[in-house]
């Protein structure tokens, strides 16, 4: 079967395996908070609030960043089979939880198409330590101009006294959230969650590795004295922003995440979400108001790093069957 059969309509077997592309997105903690129903030639995207992170997100900021992300992959999934969607967002106002509705028709391959279908399915979040080659600014700031998304700014932390403000603001979230029974009973949950969600242990840093550091949120709290060492000073650091803080600019975020990931991986380089110092209200606030001059609300940061060129390239982590996130 091809993408277009012989009505000019898109076959089923392409639906879905837009679907399934579209599932390759990152979510926060893999937990996949989406569901998709096949109706004709659309697609709709519906929020799954059961896998919403209710201690760590209570406001679904995260769940729909997530479910952005998918957006923009299935969109990226389309283009890439041929079939390129036209999309709605919020197509339903008595129904906030339908996100989305895609509409593909037949259309051309596009080179640039192809190479981000190919950039999908080559992402993954990489927290193996970086390099200690610098990204330049120059190359930070390109990655940053690749998005270009409605309301959203993408915006480089290069200003040294940002970042230092940044990465105390990061460190502080971390204290926080360790302090947190009930979240890091969540976060354990999350991990080796299913062998079809939740992030695979075996894609958490190992600490033995980095004793001094914490390359990330699953690894265990490190001493007080290398808490600045977080994020290297070798690290690139972008905010992703968006002019309004609901659920338009979550999504909006989301998109924009992934779009950004897609050049990025392109581009050769790793991105590896910091999302705590958003989640943790005290230091979202901090960060808006002293960081962004409450010019813009952040959504979502990301480090920046080149990988070593002789590392094994990862295997993808796990995906629920397509079968598990349609809707009938
Ligand atoms: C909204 C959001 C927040 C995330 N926050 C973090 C984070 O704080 N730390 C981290 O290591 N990964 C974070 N991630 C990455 C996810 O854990 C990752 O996408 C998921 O485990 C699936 O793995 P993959 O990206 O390799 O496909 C986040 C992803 C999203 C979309």
């Amino acid at each position: 079967m091809t993408a277009r059969d012989l009505n000019g309509t898109v076959d089923d077997a392409t639906l879905r395996e837009v679907v399934r592309l579209a599932c390759r997105a990152p979510s926060v903690h893999n937990t996949q908070p989406w569901r998709w129903r096949i109706d004709g030639a659309r697609l709709e995207l519906h929020v799954d609030r059961s896998r919403q992170l209710t201690v760590a997100d209570p406001d679904g900021r995260d769940l729909l960043i997530s479910c952005g992300a998918a957006l923009h992959h299935a969109a990226v999934a389309a283009a890439g089979l041929g079939v390129p969607a036209h999309v709605v967002r919020f197509p339903d106002a008595s129904d906030p939880d339908h996100l989305a509705t895609l509409t593909l028709a037949p259309g051309s391959r596009t080179p640039r198409a192809l190479a981000e279908l190919h950039a999908l399915e080559q992402r993954r979040t990489d927290r193996r330590r970086f390099t200690s080659w610098p990204i330049p600014d120059e190359r930070l700031a390109k990655l940053a101009a690749s998005v270009e998304h409605h309301d959203v700014h993408v915006l480089p932390l290069t200003d040294v006294s940002v970042r230092f403000r940044v990465e105390l603001l990061i460190s502080r979230a971390m204290t926080l959230q360790d302090g947190d029974e009930a979240l890091g009973e969540e976060q354990r949950r999350w991990i080796d969650h299913s062998r079809s969600d939740g992030v695979p242990s075996d894609r958490v840093p190992d600490v033995d590795v980095y004793p001094s550091h914490r390359r990330s949120r699953f690894s265990p709290p490190p001493s007080q004295d290398s808490r600045h060492q977080l994020v290297e000073s070798t690290d690139g650091l972008l905010a992703i922003c968006t002019e309004k803080d609901d659920r338009t600019g979550w999504l909006e975020a989301g998109e924009a995440l992934s779009g950004l990931w897609l050049h990025a991986t392109t581009d050769g380089l790793s991105v590896v979400p910091l999302s705590q110092v958003i989640e943790v209200a005290e230091t979202r606030v901090a960060l808006r108001h002293e960081v962004f001059g409450a010019l813009v609300a952040p959504q979502i940061l990301l480090r920046i790093g080149w990988q070593e060129i002789a590392r094994s390239e990862l295997e993808p982590t796990p995906r629920r069957p397509v079968e598990d996130v349609l809707l009938p």
